[in-house]
């Protein structure tokens, strides 16, 4: 089966900032660092995506498939890529015409897998992204996000990508003015101290004062402000931003609007791509605005993984919407037919909608495979409505 990209996954690609300076959170501690007095969370957490989100290449962490007849992605009628093993090393071998013409290591996955994940390989001390990626709905492997229809591996990685995706790496810029990074600074994953600023003095303190119950030097988002709580997840979650301070020096506790610009809030965020912006539509949803506390943590313990759980999220929307604080479902019955509401308020309220920018175009190229984006702009949606009875029913029969 010959697989043709026609779009491919998305655009990755973002500016950075001219020039990266020491950022603020330097040399973060290991999530380890904070299991010995939080165990069930550590436990948990390291299940997650953000814990998974970036890891060293190796064949626990890449998901497409090595082996023969599986393991090349087709270009264009002349340019080929194969990914194969060798020995520990696993590479992506270009060939024009059959003839080899460049091969380089995976040497960063980025992306636990739950949509797809991209690959990025050292050159000295900068990055660059390999041309073929993996794409999680169709289990193959797809061109890589904007590259156009042939490949290359000059596109470099900026340091606002591992900002987003790594738990911290310190960057610069080479004398000839290429984006550098330590690689001994690079923390894979979205871990603890990520979130929790101070979490490194904060265990050294709590462990010469064992007696101390109350902890100290460590930032808990939940006793911020709305907005602060928000845009603590804002950084990574409202679609590409433009940088005025250098990538990682954004703290949680901080206002993110003094470190980089989003766009506006509205349910025209719905950018539908792989790179959501859940925070520009909670904004603009009616049950954000009318309610002063709600923030993503209303319905997201990100130290677990809750990914799939429909009856979780919706025994939380009933926390709300329980006929005395908020109405509830105003679905008329007649129309509701054996569906029973509860189950899952989020199929037609926060449907899961097809990206338009991520397509895949399989052997003879009548089959479009796009990505799937879960909208927060929660709201009614007569359609989603309409094909959930549909399937409900259908389970049900
Ligand atoms: C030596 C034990 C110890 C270590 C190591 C430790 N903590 Fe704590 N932590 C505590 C204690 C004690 C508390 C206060 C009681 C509680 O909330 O569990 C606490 C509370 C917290 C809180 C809540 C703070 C608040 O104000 O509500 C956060 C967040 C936190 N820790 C994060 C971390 C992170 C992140 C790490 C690893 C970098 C870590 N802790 C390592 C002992 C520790
Ligand atoms: C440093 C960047 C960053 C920050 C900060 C961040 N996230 Fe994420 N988040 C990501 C990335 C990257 C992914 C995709 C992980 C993957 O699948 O590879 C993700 C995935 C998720 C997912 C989907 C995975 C799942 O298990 O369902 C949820 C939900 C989520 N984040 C919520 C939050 C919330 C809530 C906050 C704030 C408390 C937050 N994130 C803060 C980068 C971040
Ligand atoms: C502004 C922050 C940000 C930047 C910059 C960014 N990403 Fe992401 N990326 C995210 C978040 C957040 C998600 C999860 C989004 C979701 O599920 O809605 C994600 C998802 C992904 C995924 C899919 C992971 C999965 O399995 O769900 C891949 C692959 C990915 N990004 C690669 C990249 C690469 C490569 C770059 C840089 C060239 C990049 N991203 C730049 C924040 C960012
Ligand atoms: C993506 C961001 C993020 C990451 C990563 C993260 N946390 Fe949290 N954590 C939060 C938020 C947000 C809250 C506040 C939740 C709320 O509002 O109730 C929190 C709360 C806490 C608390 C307070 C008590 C509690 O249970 O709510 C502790 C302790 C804690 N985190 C420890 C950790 C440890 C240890 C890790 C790593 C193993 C970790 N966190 C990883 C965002 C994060
Ligand atoms: C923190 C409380 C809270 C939570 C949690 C919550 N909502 Fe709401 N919701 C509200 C409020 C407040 C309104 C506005 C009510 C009004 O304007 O009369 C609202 C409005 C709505 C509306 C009407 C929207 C429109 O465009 O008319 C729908 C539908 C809705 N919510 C569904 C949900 C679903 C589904 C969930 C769970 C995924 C959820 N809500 C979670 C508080 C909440
Ligand atoms: C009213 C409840 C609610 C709130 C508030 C909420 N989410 Fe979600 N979120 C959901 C539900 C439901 C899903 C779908 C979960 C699933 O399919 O497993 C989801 C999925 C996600 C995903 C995965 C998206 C995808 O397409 O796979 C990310 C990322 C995410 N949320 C981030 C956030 C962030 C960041 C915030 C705050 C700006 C937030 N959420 C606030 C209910 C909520
Ligand atoms: C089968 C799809 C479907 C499911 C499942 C569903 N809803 Fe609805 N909901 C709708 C539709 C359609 C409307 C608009 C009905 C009307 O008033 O014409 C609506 C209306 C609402 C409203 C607006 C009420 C008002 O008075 O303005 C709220 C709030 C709401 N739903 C919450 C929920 C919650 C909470 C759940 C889960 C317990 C849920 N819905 C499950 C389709 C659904």
């Amino acid at each position: 089966m010959i697989l043709l990209a026609v779009i491919g996954c998305n655009l990755f690609f973002v500016q950075g900032p001219p020039a990266p300076a020491q950022p603020a959170l330097a040399d973060p501690s290991p999530a380890a660092a904070c299991r010995g007095c939080h165990g069930e969370i550590y436990n948990s957490f390291v299940h997650t995506a953000h814990y998974l989100d970036s890891r060293p290449a190796d064949t626990s962490s890449v998901r497409g498939s090595f082996q023969e007849g599986h393991n090349s992605f087709q270009y264009n009628p002349f340019m080929r890529v194969t990914m194969t093993r060798e020995g520990d090393h696993l590479l992506q071998t270009a060939t024009i015409n059959g003839e080899v013409v460049r091969t380089a290591d995976f040497d960063i996955t980025i992306g636990s897998g739950r949509k797809g994940q991209s690959y990025l390989y050292w050159q000295d001390s900068s990055l660059y992204q390999l041309p073929v990626s993996y794409y999680r709905a169709s289990d193959q492997w797809c061109n890589s996000p904007g590259f156009p229809k042939y490949f290359f591996f000059g596109r470099a990685i900026t340091p606002n990508c591992l900002e987003c995706h790594t738990t911290f790496a310190r960057a610069g810029l080479t004398p000839s003015g290429k984006f550098s990074f330590d690689r001994g600074s690079l923390q894979y994953g979205i871990t603890c101290e990520r979130c929790h600023t101070g979490g490194q003095a904060h265990a050294a303190y709590q462990a010469a004062h064992p007696q101390e119950t109350t902890a100290r030097f460590v930032t808990n988002a939940a006793k911020l402000n709305r907005q602060q709580r928000m845009d603590g997840c804002a950084l990574c979650h409202s679609g590409f931003r433009t940088a005025i301070q250098p990538p990682f020096s954004f703290q949680v506790g901080d206002t993110l609007a003094h470190f980089s610009q989003g766009k506006a809030i509205s349910r025209q965020a719905d950018t539908l791509d792989v790179h959501g912006n859940q925070y520009g539509l909670l904004a603009a949803s009616k049950c954000f605005l009318g309610s002063a506390e709600m923030d993503c943590s209303t319905c997201h313990n990100v130290h677990r993984d809750e990914f799939n759980r429909a009856d979780l999220f919706s025994a939380k929307c009933q926390s709300c919407h329980n006929g005395k604080d908020n109405p509830v479902c105003s679905l008329p019955d007649k129309e509701r037919g054996s569906v029973h509401l509860g189950d899952n308020c989020i199929d037609c309220h926060m449907p899961v909608r097809a990206s338009k920018k991520i397509m895949l175009n399989v052997g003879s190229g009548d089959k479009l495979l796009p990505d799937y984006i879960r909208t927060h702009f929660i709201s009614i949606y007569p359609e989603a409505t309409a094909n959930f009875l549909k399937q409900g029913a259908g389970k049900r029969q």
